[in-house]
């Protein structure tokens, strides 16, 4: 059933992610555009079932596509997993006079959006946000690239010092269960390999990469590692371990890059990104449509079923293994 939207919230939930505020910004200006009202819920779902609402103006938006962050702040909420938070959550978007929902944030607040929307009629529009380019049905996350360029300054930094001691560093990145962060990190560094949930890893095989740069007389390696780790296999710290005790001829260290990936000013292609994404949540909403996240695939804004979204694998493209391995050599 279509409705006449006249308010809608706008939340930022999960992990902080660099292009946030372009979004909320794109969100709040579209909006406004069309004569609806925005309120601003702080903190990601907490805010909904703790009643934090703002008034959000084009104005109180003004100077902050370039912050990173979340003017909005955010939060992992596990109350909102329970039926009675999503009924407060709820009770407390009708007293407000909230009609429709955007969330901006990774695989676990689209999760929440869509048990949500199941049990609740009202439509909600997810935007991609999140780091970790895990969400399917959209060629980048927002926040992604800014991450990624993150990751390269600092790997160029540390290859200086493994060239001057002729050390192995092993560089952990952040990704959770995804590895496009790792992969493209390492192709865009010049890495020697590269050490991601998606593919498998042989110890040895990386020992005989290590080996062959040596040979080419390459006295040093960076290997970026993603943080995943299942059974107690994975992470960075495991696998230097590892090839120290199996090789101990190499002089092996390890640099976790940590909460430093996340922040930051995000570069052009997010705030772009960001940009165009919040002005098609309010499209979107305007031509009714409801439990969508917005995409975009080959430069076009496309509208993904939250379910197929947040349910469905996106593959690393193996071509980007094959460039590694090939030019790593
Ligand atoms: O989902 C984004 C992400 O940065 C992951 O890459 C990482 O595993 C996780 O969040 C860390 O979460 P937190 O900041 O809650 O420790």
């Amino acid at each position: 059933m279509e409705r006449h939207i006249n308010t809608i919230g706008v939340l930022t939930s999960g992990g902080d992610a660099p292009g946030m505020n372009a979004a909320i910004r794109a969100v709040v200006r579209s909006a406004r555009a069309h004569d609806i009202n925005v309120i601003g819920v702080m903190r990601g779902y907490f805010g909904l079932i703790e009643k934090e609402f703002i008034k959000l103006t084009s104005s109180s938006v003004s100077n902050t596509i370039q912050r990173g962050g979340t003017i909005l702040k955010t939060a992992r909420c596990t109350a909102f997993l329970t039926s009675e938070g999503r009924k407060k959550a709820y009770d407390n978007m009708v007293e407000a006079g909230i009609d429709a929902l955007v969330v901006i944030g990774g695989n676990g607040s689209l999760t929440g959006a869509q048990l949500f929307a199941r049990e609740y009629d009202l439509p909600i529009i997810g935007l991609p946000g999140t780091i970790d380019n895990d969400l399917y049905g959209t060629d980048s996350t927002i926040g992604y690239d800014t991450a990624l360029n993150t990751i390269v300054d600092c790997v160029d930094k540390i290859r200086d010092t493994a060239n001057s001691h002729d050390r192995i560093f092993f560089i952990e990145v952040m990704g959770r269960d995804a590895g496009f962060l790792a992969q493209n990190s390492a192709i865009a560094s010049g890495a020697e390999a590269a050490i991601i949930p998606e593919g498998k890893t042989d110890v040895d095989q990386l020992a005989e990469f290590i080996e062959r740069g040596k040979r080419k007389s390459k006295n040093s390696a960076i290997v970026l590692v993603s943080e995943a780790q299942k059974d107690g296999v994975g992470g960075a710290l495991y696998y230097a371990d590892r090839i120290q005790k199996e090789y101990p001829q190499f002089d092996a260290r390890v640099t976790i890059l940590g909460h430093l990936q996340r922040g930051g000013s995000p570069t052009a292609y997010d705030r772009i990104l960001a940009s165009r994404m919040g002005y098609a949540a309010i499209e979107a909403l305007m031509e009714g449509q409801r439990n969508v996240m917005i995409g975009i695939k080959n430069d076009e804004i496309v509208y993904v079923p939250i379910s197929r979204a947040i349910k469905m694998d996106k593959p690393i493209n193996k071509e980007l293994i094959s460039v590694l391995n090939v030019l790593s050599m």
